[in-house]
């Protein structure tokens, strides 16, 4: 029974209302550890942002079901994500989400056995959303629980997919938050190679979007605009390819779009095929910048596979330079299907059932980390019983 009205997270107390506890003390209870089958079965729940992702993953068998409920509704009339707005619609839709993935994959919720969420990074109020409700059917159901990293869940989603990736090898993380470089030996064995300096490259994209007059999330709707854009009509920078290193910065490349958009106003010539053609001026710029930093990072680490994931690795013209240039290298480059690069929460699940089968496990505080960097994760093969933060 969950009756506790104070969590703690990092030390900070915070308020939890709302039905959560009334509805999971009408919960079944678990079998004991000792009838537990073999396999585990481990619900996967995502609300760092603005999307509620839950997830059934048979450790064994794979994906059972899964659900997404996007807020880019709720988010559309303020051009980017509000973050109040956000926990309150992830409080209204994850438990229903809940029941409708059971119901999907014919379970109960006496069947699960582990439950991963998003620990971070995030927006705290929404990631407190999915920790607690983790915690209190976890608590309910006597059965371990654990905060997952949300950019790991990210970097594993491709192993969700037919012929996975093996380690070693370098990923490229590029979401609305993160781009990084990292070169990967395990799961939890992570050695950063390079990151944005400034704005990440699902960022740029959805500035971009705004200066173009397109919605949020800007990415797909800049990606769908420069179908019909002219080749060679603008030329944009490659922003910091011209020194080595493998750091990135968007945010010249965004002046230089608003310099070129304000240009093209004040010429009267800013109509649909001329915004076509900066948006793939502007996406071809990025996806050359992205290609030429993966190249340097498999030479430099002698790696053949390059792993892509992150909202922005759903993006075609990205998949297409990338896997022309592995190709010329002799490697090959690996992504999850469409809906797995952006939020969701097969991957949390996944990540999660990684660590949770091998005995990691949260204490008893829930855990929101709005800032993590990804390399002071443990291993995967490290024991911990207390979560994976310090
Ligand atoms: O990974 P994600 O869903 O959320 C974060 O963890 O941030 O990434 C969202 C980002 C947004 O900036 C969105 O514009 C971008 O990914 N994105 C794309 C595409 N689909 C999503 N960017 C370029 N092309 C796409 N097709
Ligand atoms: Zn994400």
């Amino acid at each position: 029974m969950i009756t506790a009205e104070t969590v703690q997270v990092n030390h900070c107390s915070t308020k939890v209302t709302g039905g959560v506890g009334f509805l999971i003390k009408s919960w079944p209870t678990n079998p004991s550890p000792q009838t537990r089958p073999r396999f585990m079965l481990i619900l996967g729940i995502e609300t760092s942002c603005d999307e509620t992702g839950v997830a059934l993953l048979d450790d064994e068998r794979g994906l059972l079901a899964h659900a997404l409920y996007s807020q880019v509704e709720v988010h559309a009339d303020y051009g980017g994500v509000v973050p109040e707005l956000a926990s309150r619609d992830h409080v209204r839709k994850l438990l229903p989400l809940c029941d409708q993935v059971l119901a999907d994959a014919g379970k109960s919720r006496a069947d699960i056995e582990g439950i991963a969420y998003t620990a971070g990074p995030g927006l705290v109020g929404a990631l407190m959303v999915g920790g607690s409700v983790a915690h209190a059917l976890g608590y309910a159901l006597d059965i371990p629980v654990l905060g997952v990293h949300h950019m790991e869940g990210h970097l594993l989603a491709p192993m969700l997919e037919d012929n996975p990736p093996a380690f070693p090898f370098v990923a490229l993380l590029v979401s609305g938050g993160h781009t990084q470089l990292v070169r990967v030996d395990a799961i939890g064995e992570y050695e950063m190679l390079g990151e944005s300096v400034d704005d990440a490259a699902g960022e740029a994209f959805d500035k971009a979007a705004k200066m173009l007059g397109l919605d949020y999330p800007g990415g797909p709707r800049v990606a769908a605009l420069a179908e019909n854009g002219r080749e060679g009509r603008y030329r944009f920078p490659r922003p910091m390819t011209d020194r080595p290193g493998l750091d990135f910065s968007f945010s010249g490349l965004k002046t230089f779009t608003l310099n070129t958009v304000n240009a093209a106003k004040e010429a009267g010539e800013f109509d649909e095929q001329v915004k076509a053609d900066i948006a793939l001026a502007f996406e071809a710029a990025v996806v050359d910048t992205l290609t030429i930093k993966c190249r340097r990072a498999l030479e430099q680490t002698g790696c053949k596979r390059l792993v892509i994931a992150g909202g922005v690795s759903a993006n075609k013209r990205l998949r297409a330079g990338l896997e022309k240039m592995t190709a010329k290298l002799g490697g090959s480059v690996f992504y999850a299907r469409p809906e797995f690069c952006t939020d969701n929460g097969a991957m949390i699940a996944y990540a999660g059932a990684q660590r949770l089968r091998k005995g990691q496990k949260d204490g008893e505080r829930i855990v929101a980390v709005p800032r993590w960097p990804m390399d002071s994760l443990p291993s995967v093969n490290e024991p911990r019983a207390n979560g994976l933060v310090d």
